[in-house]
């Protein structure tokens, strides 16, 4: 190998930085002719404490360009997980980038965007060359932030910053071949489902129900006057429709549910104003106990976790609609039922 002469290609070079794991921020700045200018950018860095500096650089290809290196001051967003979408906007060559947002102006009128999990305002007090790219220094001068989730990238995609927890750190190796025991995926699931409804019931609110008719009253709280043969097929009730007939039965003979006939001869079932009642204070206890959870868990944890569930849900969907989804031709609303 030549000295000097790289032994890898640009793409391998750009999976290798990949794996170092960085926050995603929004650099913004304003021209002298007042055009404001952004992008996304996850080559931020901390520099110094004393003086407090950042780093970042901007490909010598980028548009934005002649404005930062004019500029004396710039702002730097570190987003929150909820801001990928304008990850993107200010990824893309879009002519206003700012168009539509809530935007303030900051030291020299550079433009200041909403709800990030933190940001700086700098001054510009070094630019370098760096091969392909300028590095831009600058001296923090003021800063903000919350406790928002912030948006990580990782290997070219978005993920989530989750909390290590606790016990043996979890490898993918340990994963692969691991002994039917404490790491089994549905012993966690499983587990995790008994004492979040261990805790539900504590509440008289919820105790008051079996765990089918609470779930019915839930789906039906958010659509109401169903058709009860679609809601059998709907519901996760152990995909049995005995199930669902008997968590119906128990709604209606607490005087909650009501059942009608639709004008195409098909049978709906709805909840009465009593039992819209009864499902709304339901719905809060279970709101105060997935907050107390939060708190246990941290929001961090809780909004990976979420968004982990979601993936092994769309993963091993097996097609079963969601349950408060209306069925295709299903018939709907009061207005087509007959009493
Ligand atoms: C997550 C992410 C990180 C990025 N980081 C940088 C970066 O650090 N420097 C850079 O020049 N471009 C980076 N880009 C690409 C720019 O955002 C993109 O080229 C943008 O279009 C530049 O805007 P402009 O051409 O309007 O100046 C990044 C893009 C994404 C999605």
């Amino acid at each position: 190998m030549d000295a000097g002469q790289a032994s890898f290609d640009s793409g391998a070079f750009r999976r290798t930085m990949g794996m170092f794991t960085t926050g995603v921020t929004i650099i913004t700045a304003r021209a002298r002719d007042g055009e404001r200018i952004g992008v996304t950018a996850n080559s931020f860095s901390s520099v110094s404490l004393d003086p407090p500096l950042v780093l970042w650089s901007l490909a010598k290809s980028a548009r934005s360009l002649d404005v930062f290196t004019g500029a004396d001051h710039f702002a730097i967003h570190i987003l929150s997980a909820g801001q990928e979408d304008l990850s993107n906007r200010f990824a893309s060559r879009g002519e206003d980038k700012f168009a539509g947002l809530a935007v303030d102006d900051g030291l020299g009128g550079t433009p200041l965007l909403a709800d990030c999990s933190a940001r700086m305002q700098c001054r510009t007090v070094h630019r370098y060359e760096g091969g392909d790219h300028i590095i831009f220094v600058g001296e923090v001068v003021d800063l903000v932030s919350s406790d928002d989730t912030p948006l990580v990238f990782q290997a070219g995609k978005y993920a989530l910053a989750a909390r290590k927890s606790s016990g043996e750190p979890l490898v993918a190796s340990a994963l692969v071949g691991s002994d039917f025991n404490e790491d089994f995926l549905g012993y966690l699931l499983w587990r995790a489902r008994f004492q979040f409804a261990a805790q539900l019931k504590k509440d008289a609110a919820i105790r008051a129900f079996t765990d089918n008719a609470f779930l019915l009253l839930v789906t039906l709280a958010h659509n109401n006057w169903r058709s009860a043969d679609s809601l059998a097929l709907t519901m996760f009730i152990d995909e049995d429709v005995a199930d669902t007939t008997r968590a119906l039965a128990e709604l209606e003979v607490m005087g909650l549910l009501e059942r009608r006939t639709a004008e195409n001869g098909e049978a709906l079932v709805g909840l009465n104003d009593v039992g819209m009642e009864r499902a709304l204070a339901a719905l809060a206890a279970a709101k105060a106990t997935e907050a107390a959870f939060i708190d246990k868990l941290g929001l961090w944890d809780s909004t990976a976790l979420k968004n982990l569930l979601r993936g092994f849900i769309d993963a091993t969907d097996p097609g079963v609609p969601h349950p408060w989804v209306r069925l295709e031709g299903e018939a709907s609303g009061v207005a087509q039922a007959l009493d």
